[in-house]
Order: C-alpha cells, then structure tokens, then sequence
C-alpha cells in the first residue's frame, strides 16, 4: 500500500531528514512540506488532505512544545481521523503523554533513526483508513493573482464571489490589492471601513462585529479591502492575516481574494497558503504567459503542486492571429493544462461602467454568463444547490 505523509517543522533539517527517510519506504511520498508550525497549519493540512484523504502528518514539536502541541490538538480537531505522528528531541514520558493527549497516534525521536523511521512507516501502514474523502467543514478559499497588471483578475475574483452569493453561498470578498483596490469601484460599494479596522478588532472580533462594519454588496457577500487612500497604506500583515483567515474559513462557506499581482508579496503568499485553489489569470498575450510561467516555477519552489494552482486564460479567443499565444502554445510553455478559458466580451466593460457584475445581468452577453458559471462549476465542485437568483 502506498504511503502519503505530510511534515511540518521549522526545521529544515529535520524536513530533510524526512525526505531521504521516506526515500527508503517504497511505495512513499511526501505530500506537502510546512516550513513552519503556524497556528493557520489545520487550515493548511485540511486542503492537503480533502485532495490526499490518506495522508500521514508528522509535526515537529521541538521549536516550541508547548505552544506546537496547542496547533496540533486544532490539528486533530479539525481533522480527527488524520494519523499523526509526533516528534521531538526527548521522548521523556510526559511529553509523550502530552502528544497523546494532544492527538498524536505516535511519536518518534530526534535525530531521526533510520530504523526507528521504518517501523513508525508500518505501523502508520496498519492503522486504519479513512479513505473516503473527507469533507472539510471549513470554508473555501480562491485567490486570484495576475500575470500583468490589466489581465482581468478583478473582474474574475469579483464576479466569482457574485456567482457564488447568487447560489447562497455565505461568501466575502476580500480586497488584497493595496494601490488598485478596484473590488469595491467593480461592485459600486464606498465603504467605510477597511482591512485597517478589521486588523485593529481582531482580538475581539466575532461575525458580529465583522458584519456590523463590513460592506455587504446587494448579492449576499461581504467585501473588505485598503483603506482607499494612497498615502494611508496602514498596517494590515501576513500575521493579521492568518488570524483573520481562521475567522472567515471557520465562519463563512467561501472566501474571494483578489490579490493583485504581487506574487511574491508577504500578505498574498500568507493568502495563497491557505488557498483551496489559487487562479493564475492570464491573456493570449507574450508577457502575460512569460510571467505566468516565472510565477508558476516560484510556486513550485515555494512548495504549492499543480492541483493547487490553476490557469485561468481570461479574454480568450481561439481565432486569435499571431500576435497572440495559442491555447497549445501557452500549454506548452507552461507544461500544465489551462483550466478554463474565459471569453472575451464588450459586456465585461459595461458592466464595469455600471459598477455591478456582469453575472447580474445574464441576459446582456449570454455566452459570456454560461462560460463564466460552468467556469465557477468547474472550480469549486460548487452545486447548483438553490436555483439561481440573478
Ligand atoms: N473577458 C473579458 N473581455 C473583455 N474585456 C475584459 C475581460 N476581462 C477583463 N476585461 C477588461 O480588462 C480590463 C482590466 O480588468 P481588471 O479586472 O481591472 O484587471 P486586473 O485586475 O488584472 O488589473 C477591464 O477594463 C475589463 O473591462
Ligand atoms: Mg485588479
């Protein structure tokens, strides 16, 4: 039988211990790497394995026992069948009892024995299999990031959570574009709070609160974004981040992130991490497909796989003439499949005039709304559970 594991440690020897340990298990592989033991690591872990429902989670104690014990019981709540095993320096009888308590089926000692290793490897390949795919209670999150500046990586994320709120979903729409800030210009909402109060509430912030001062667009979903004003960047972090996302993924059904185009940036890569899918919007266009492929090979390096990251090929025209990218062209420069291909439509920019989504007026461009909802259909696994209210 095949064995999946995930780690997560802070260590990066220690993760590299796992890895050529696992090179002696046939039949192994590694899943997914953490680099760090995050308070967000449940939400992460639970992404990982609704896609690998069998996987092992072997959790690093040793940076901070006692704070990495409280991660991994929401580890174990939020997944209670997930086998783990912990491990740390010591196994003194206490802090063995402690994993257990904590949610740990086993335990295994650093520096990691080869044979030790082995032997945790079978007992892991005894214990029972919950195989069916787990249904994560949690709440999705898409993140939409552009290749270039203009791609239309607003005008999807927006429509997205519209569709979404259409199909009564419990969904927010968050705003991580700090210069553009163009969600709430897209849905005609002038909103009087930001991300800055949201982080300045956190400690005590409750869906009551939160929906008290957020914006709610006429569709159902709640958006909050920067502060508007250029010179008032404030102090929204990755940190915040982490917290805040634990509330809405506990909270709401779906999140919508517009993310910009800063790939790289702290705060988008805290969004990314937590990402049920993250859609890399793309043209027809040479630059575009350029920097899809650079933005492709740092997600790879960052540890993100090809399930999670996914092309959208926005303003798609398959007649397109030489100047632009074919669909075999840009699948071939990026050695993964295009997701979906959104068409192009003069609607789009009316509708962006009329400062509502496009998907409110379906009648307007027919085969723009079919494509875009089967789009939606295809990303989410999202039912058609309640017929649709345009
Ligand atoms: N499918 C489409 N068809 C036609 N025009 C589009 C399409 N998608 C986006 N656009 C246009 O592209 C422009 C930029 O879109 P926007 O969502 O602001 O991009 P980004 O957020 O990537 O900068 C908008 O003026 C919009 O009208
Ligand atoms: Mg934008």
């Amino acid at each position: 039988m095949a064995i999946s594991i995930l780690v997560a440690s802070s260590d990066e020897h220690f993760r590299e211990s796992v890895r050529e340990n696992l090179l002696n298990v046939p039949n192994s592989r590694l899943v997914a790497e953490y680099p760090e033991v995050a308070s967000n690591l449940y939400i992460r872990v639970l992404q990982d394995i609704e896609r690998n429902p069998d996987c092992g989670l072997i959790l690093d104690l040793a940076s901070d026992p006692t704070e990495n014990l409280r991660i991994m019981e929401k580890v174990k709540q939020a997944a209670p069948h997930l086998y783990i095993i912990a491990s740390n320096y010591s196994a003194e009888g206490e802090l063995v009892i402690d994993s257990l308590r904590a949610g740990a089926n086993d335990f295994i000692t650093q520096p990691v024995r080869r044979l030790d290793f082995r032997d945790a490897m079978a007992r892991f390949e005894r214990a029972p299999k919950h195989t069916t795919a787990m249904q994560s209670r949690l709440g999705k999150v898409y993140t939409f990031i552009g290749t270039k500046g203009g791609v239309g990586t607003t005008t999807l994320a927006v429509n997205f959570a519209s569709v979404l709120a259409q199909r009564k979903h419990n969904a927010v729409m968050l705003d991580l574009d700090w210069v553009a800030n163009d969600v709430c210009m897209q849905i005609g909402a002038q909103p009087q709070y930001t991300l800055l109060e949201v982080g300045e509430n956190l400690g005590r912030l409750d869906q009551q609160l939160f929906e008290g001062f957020v914006t709610r667009d006429p569709l159902g979903f709640f958006v909050v974004g920067p502060p508007d004003s250029l010179e008032n960047h404030g102090y929204f972090t990755e940190p915040m981040f982490r917290d805040f996302g634990n509330f809405l993924v506990e909270k709401y059904d779906s999140v919508v992130i517009d993310a910009g185009r800063r790939v790289s940036d702290e705060l988008v890569m805290g969004a990314m991490q937590v990402s049920t899918t993250v859609f890399l919007v793309l043209t027809q266009e040479f630059g575009a497909v350029r920097n899809a492929q650079r933005y492709l090979a740092y997600l790879m390096r960052m540890g993100f796989n090809q399930d999670q990251v996914k092309l959208v090929l926005n303003r798609y025209d398959k007649n397109a003439g030489s100047d632009l990218a074919s669909l075999d062209q840009i699948q071939q420069t990026l050695n993964q499949k295009v997701f979906y291909g959104i068409p192009r439509s003069p609607e789009v920019l009316r509708a962006i005039n009329r400062a509502r989504p496009f998907v409110v007026n379906r009648e307007a461009a027919p085969d723009l709304d079919k494509a875009f909802r089967a789009f939606v259909d295809k990303a989410g696994g999202v039912k058609k559970q309640l017929a649709e209210s345009a």
